[in-house]
């Protein structure tokens, strides 16, 4: 097995100015050894057309939102979550704005399937949508790649059976390359006393996995030996964080991608948050998918059941919160195990989570509070 050892100076930086240390895929099992990066699939590669910064995040020109924000990562095709999330975010007196950072296209190989998503969120003139890898990818004819830049150690296979999916969604994605490909890779978010960014990965990269939080201090030992993370890898840094942050001038990080959610309380009324995905579920156990939601002091929020929250800035300030998606999951295994039968790439690498969630992950360890 090969596998890299990065020294402790060195700074965490984007996913296209650095190989990466984690799989985006968390398995309910831990990954078995890879081989040589040189016999590395394509995604691992990282476009040029990735990069962001902390600037260009400050410098977007924002979204004013007075009551409630949505951010939904890591859709993944599931119709049912979708379903739910409609039903969710309708149920505010006022419509919130409703933003699904990235990866909402992944197990739509159906085409009626993957126009409903498009449908309802490209297209769509009630919510808002930025780019993930997959929308990247499968909008790229040159591309053979997922875009995950997956970490060395992640299993070979693994990282090929993403190419597939990415693949198959080729032919469904052409008509609809250009939205794809024009859609933003950030938004930013003002809201009473808070203002907000949404990203896919990290500030530096579409794909980048500086926050993720098997990298973010203080390191998570057990999570790491549970995602066969063996060796010396870096961390990212807290003032790191509130670094790239205040550069960015936001109170509140959304991100997804590394598809293992976590909220940590930075301080100094910052936090970030990766909701995992809102289409698999995300627990030891659990099926159901994970939103993001902000709610400004004032609103009384828009039911769901919040799995854990951080409050910033008291009582003019806002709630962060992680809020379950209980989709139909009948409906959407019945559909899922349609489209992709017994050895098919997106069974052979997410069956598993499917139904039994990520099984090393609880959100008592998710919920992480400065001491
Ligand atoms: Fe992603």
């Amino acid at each position: 097995m090969s596998m890299l050892r990065i020294p402790r100076a060195r700074r965490l930086l984007s996913a296209c100015q650095k190989r990466h240390q984690l799989s985006a895929e968390p398995l309910s099992t831990p990954l078995p050894s890879t081989p040589p990066s040189s016999n590395r699939p394509l995604s691992t590669s990282c476009p040029i057309n990735y990069r962001t910064s902390p600037s260009l995040l400050a410098s977007s020109p924002p979204i004013h939102e007075p009551s409630a924000l949505y951010v939904v990562g890591g859709l993944y095709g599931n119709l049912q979550a979708l379903q739910f999330i409609e039903n969710l975010t309708s149920s505010h007196s006022s419509p919130p704005t409703v933003i699904y950072n990235g990866d909402f296209h992944f197990f739509d190989k159906r085409p009626k399937t993957f126009d409903s998503v498009q449908r309802s969120i490209v297209d769509s003139e009630s919510v808002l949508a930025t780019a993930g890898n997959v929308e990247k990818e499968i909008a790229s004819l040159d591309s053979t790649s997922c875009g995950c830049d997956y970490p060395e150690y992640t299993d070979f296979k693994v990282t090929e059976r993403s190419d597939a999916i990415v693949g198959r969604l080729k032919k469904n994605a052409e008509p609809h390359a250009e939205n794809l490909l024009n859609l933003p890779l950030f938004r930013r978010v003002e809201m009473p006393n808070t203002k907000v960014g949404v990203i896919h990965g990290d500030c530096n990269s579409l794909s980048g996995w500086d926050y993720a939080v098997e990298n973010v201090e203080p390191v998570d030992v057990k999570l790491r030996a549970d995602l066969n993370m063996r060796g010396d890898y870096p961390v990212t840094s807290v003032s790191r964080i509130v670094e790239d942050m205040e550069a960015a001038d936001v109170d509140i990080l959304c991100c997804t991608h590394t598809c293992l959610p976590y909220m940590q309380d930075l301080g100094g009324g910052k936090v970030i948050v990766n909701n995992g995905s809102a289409g698999m579920g995300n627990f030891e156990g659990d099926k159901t998918g994970l939103i993001t939601r902000i709610v400004s002091g004032d609103e009384v929020g828009g039911g769901g059941e919040v799995v854990y929250e951080i409050e910033v800035g008291g009582d003019r300030g806002c709630r962060v919160q992680s809020v379950k998606v209980d989709f139909d999951f009948d409906a959407f295994w019945e559909e899922f195990s349609n489209e992709w039968e017994e050895g098919s790439p997106a069974r052979e690498s997410y069956e598993g989570r499917i139904w039994r969630g990520v099984g090393f992950w609880s959100a008592d360890r998710a919920r992480r509070m400065i001491e």
